[in-house]
């Protein structure tokens, strides 16, 4: 049998740097557990337009279509800023999600006990938070045309379209629908159907699923700027949200902060089955490039090795190895580990990058 096969992408910023972590756990499931993965490296972002002109080479493309899972880092930064949106590192990213059609984008939001105090919330509201985000990702306003700056008289116009087809709402539901009934069992679907069309449809279509396929799954709807407060009032009166691509990328980076750093949290893009039965999938962290932070050792990798333990899970069917992975990282933490963003007690020095990847190696091997 030969091995899952792996593409690592780790782009730009601190995304190299994190990655480097996550290789020292793949390594770790390959002696360890006699897990190996068929490993291959690639440039993506900024990395590919310095040395290709463009931020995804059509052989990159290619390869993230072949393999069983793509691992990414973090593309972007301020020295690309001023390209032209056609070869921003950004868009390599949004092209691998497009072509590769990973319309369900997953953002589990679990507060660990040893982080609790460390959200910019209360104590008692966030403790033992463990919500999933369930992002569209391909199509809304991201993707919708038409879109551009145009002349408009004399002034520019700025145009980005929200679109929405049908099957592109149903499918995601499901994907929201099939996560709950493994969970709480219940969906809150986030729009604005109280100025949009799109969010109309998307109200209507989601009630349609659920009433003709899961009306075992508690179902609610809420506007999505109402959601965005309950997110921060009281966010464990979640279970699984499901929203469309801009709010998504919103409320996913609120929900950051409830776990204490946006350096926590991972994800999951995944599409429709393989002939292998597995899902098209790319795992990264929610987070960005850090510029602030980059080539300085300080970046959390916590998010990064998440996002493999949900690979683990996801792609591969190993979910007892996934629980593995998030216990050794919950107990580094329970240690008192702690990269510079999740400072805050009096007398803890920061570990590097590094450290903390060594550590959750460590743990790895007391678990065994
Ligand atoms: P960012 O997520 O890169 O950083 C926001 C803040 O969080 C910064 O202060 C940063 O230091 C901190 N931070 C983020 N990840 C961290 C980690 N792992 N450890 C410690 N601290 C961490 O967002 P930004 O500054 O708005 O964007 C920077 C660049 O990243 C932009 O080019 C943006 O487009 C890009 N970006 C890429 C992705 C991605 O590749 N998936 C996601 C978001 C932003
Ligand atoms: C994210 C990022 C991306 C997005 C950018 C980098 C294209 O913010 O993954 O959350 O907006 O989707
Ligand atoms: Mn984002």
């Amino acid at each position: 049998m030969t091995n899952p096969s792996l593409l690592i992408l780790p782009g730009d910023g601190i995304g190299p740097e994190v990655m480097a972590e996550v290789r020292k756990i793949i390594e770790w499931f390959g002696t360890k557990r006699n897990m190996a993965f068929d490993v291959s490296e690639d440039l993506v972002g900024g990395a590919a337009y310095d040395k290709h002109g463009t931020p995804l080479h059509d052989d990159t493309m290619a390869k993230a279509q072949e393999v069983d899972a793509v691992l990414l880092g973090a593309v972007g930064g301020p020295k690309y800023e001023a390209l032209d949106f056609s070869v921003k590192p950004e868009r390599g990213l949004l092209r691998l999600r497009k072509e590769m059609d990973l319309f369900a984008n997953l953002r589990p939001a679990q507060c660990f006990d040893a982080l609790a105090d460390f959200s910019s919330l209360k104590k008692d509201v966030v403790a033992g938070l463990d919500i999933m985000i369930v992002r569209e990702l391909t199509s809304g306003i991201y993707f919708g045309e038409p879109r551009g700056i145009i002349k408009e008289g004399n002034e520019r116009v700025g145009i980005n379209t929200q679109r929405y087809t049908e099957s592109e709402i149903a499918r995601v539901a499901r994907s929201a629908f099939e996560l709950a009934r493994k969970r709480g069992n219940k969906v809150c679907s986030m729009e604005k159907a109280n100025v949009m069309e799109s969010g109309v449809l998307w109200r209507d279509v989601v009630t349609e699923v659920h009433q003709a396929e899961y009306p075992d799954v508690e179902l609610s709807h809420m506007y999505a700027d109402a959601g965005a407060m309950q997110l921060c009032r009281w966010p464990k009166q979640f279970d699984v949200i499901v929203t469309d691509n801009l709010f998504g990328d919103l409320l996913s980076d609120a929900a950051a902060m409830l776990t204490g750093s946006l350096g926590m949290l991972p994800s999951a893009s995944l599409g429709a089955p393989m002939a292998n039965g597995r899902p098209k999938a790319l795992y990264e962290p929610v987070h960005g490039s850090a510029p602030d932070i980059a080539g300085q050792g300080k970046a959390n990798p916590i998010a990064c090795i998440l996002s493999f333990a949900m690979a683990l899970r996801y792609s591969f069917d190993l979910g007892a190895e996934a629980d593995r992975l998030e216990a050794a990282v919950e107990q580094v933490l329970a240690d008192g580990k702690r990269t510079a963003d999740l400072l805050g007690e009096e007398g803890v020095t920061p570990v590097s990058t590094g450290e903390m990847g060594d550590a959750v190696v460590a743990a790895l091997d007391a678990s065994i």
